[in-house]
């Protein structure tokens, strides 16, 4: 739990985040809206849609957040009015649709968080027809970096404390997607608006834009900074934008060069970012000036893929491996009679060496039982 305070208190502390959404909550919802809070950690988004009016709010979180948010609608005299659904959005089932869906999902480089999908998979299942959204849209902004703080994150690998036979990770690390909060002496090449994001439209599942990027000084290039302006509500925006005073500074996302190299003043980078809708996956390409290699980087490179990631041929026959045989034994003493307490005692009748000790067997049951049984 102690991650989960840690982790929500910074959303709510961002500073005028929380103003933003209480002012596009007032310019978009109508007294007894329905609402459905997707992602809705500890519940803010939806206190602030109840304070407003909202006659019910679905709070759906697949972290124990979750547990933190029933407790504050308990505390705060909201319960018969805020129902917490514990899991993902995508597997949740809401008895009717609602009027409104809202979320913070706005990631580094805003939908790199998986804000598309969310929004999409909500508004098709969730939403009444002409409900409305917030946020309603993206537009993606992105500039260059110089910055030794940004390099010492793609260059980590390299360093003179790590053991040698890691070394090779470094090929790795250039193809990841980090976060830095950005200061303007950071940037080599002003910022430009990459590409928008409408969540009310049915776009395709993959986006592919391009711009071309200018430095505004000579100097080392070492990837690009990527951050989001959001349009919350018709005239409210939220922005993470490192130069401008209203950002809410979250931070911005870091996408490296697999070389960095060197530009003048007036030099043209032609840069493109591609992703999906429905999968983390970001590619990005860097052409240096002067004819120089195209640089191309994926998060797919840094994936780690193991034999369970292949996809079995579809003629195989397969079976359950230990740890699969131990769960549907587990299931199958669930018979809608026996306790947790005599279900653990079964299997350790019939299975004592299920897990190398009593201990380890009893707390898979319960983890077992905690994820599959009604309550
Ligand atoms: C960025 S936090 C936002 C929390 C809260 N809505 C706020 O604005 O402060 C995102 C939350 O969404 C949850 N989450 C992410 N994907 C989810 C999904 N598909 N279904 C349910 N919860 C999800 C995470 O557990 C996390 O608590």
């Amino acid at each position: 739990m102690s991650a989960v305070l840690a982790e929500h208190i910074e959303y709510l502390t961002l500073p005028g985040r929380n103003a933003l959404y209480r002012q596009a909550i007032g310019a978009t919802l109508r007294p007894g809206d329905r609402v459905a809070d997707l992602g809705c950690g500890v519940g803010v988004l939806g206190l602030f849609c109840l304070e407003a009016g909202a006659s019910k709010v679905w709070g759906i979180d697949s972290s124990d957040a979750i547990h933190l948010a029933r407790e504050v609608m308990d505390r705060a005299g909201y319960s018969d009015r805020y129902e917490c659904i514990a899991g993902s959005t995508f597997r949740t089932v809401l008895p009717e649709q609602v009027d409104l869906i809202i979320c913070d999902h706005v990631g580094f480089f805003g939908f790199d968080y998986g804000i598309i999908q969310l929004m999409r998979d909500a508004r098709q299942r969730f939403l009444k027809p002409g409900g409305a959204m917030i946020p309603q849209a993206l537009d993606l902004m992105v500039a260059g970096v110089s910055s030794d703080d940004c390099l010492a994150k793609a260059d980590g690998w390299t360093r003179e404390s790590v053991p040698e036979q890691y070394r090779w990770l470094d090929r790795l690390s250039r193809n990841v997607r980090y976060s830095y909060p950005y200061a303007a002496a950071d940037l080599i090449a002003a910022p430009v608006a990459l590409g928008h994001v409408d969540f009310a439209a049915d776009e395709p599942d993959f986006y592919r834009f391009e711009t071309v990027l200018t430095a505004t000084r000579a100097g080392r290039f070492d990837g690009l900074a990527g951050w989001f302006d959001c349009r919350l509500a018709q005239d409210v925006r939220m922005t993470n934008n490192p130069l401008a005073p209203e950002s809410i500074r979250r931070s911005q996302a870091f996408l490296p060069a697999e070389e960095s190299f060197a530009v003048e003043a007036g030099d043209e980078i032609r840069v493109a970012v591609r992703f999906r809708a429905d999968d983390p996956m970001i590619s990005w390409t860097i052409q240096p000036p002067g004819g120089a290699k195209r640089q191309q980087m994926s998060t797919f490179n840094s994936t780690v893929l193991t034999p369970a990631d292949l996809v079995k041929e579809p003629g195989r026959p397969l079976s359950l491996s230990h740890e699969g045989k131990a769960r549907a034994f587990v299931l199958a003493q669930v018979d809608g009679q026996r306790s947790a307490d005599a279900i653990a005692d079964r299997v350790l009748a019939e299975w004592p060496d299920m897990f190398p000790s009593e201990q380890a067997v009893r707390e898979f049951v319960k983890s077992v039982l905690a994820h599959h049984c009604a309550v």
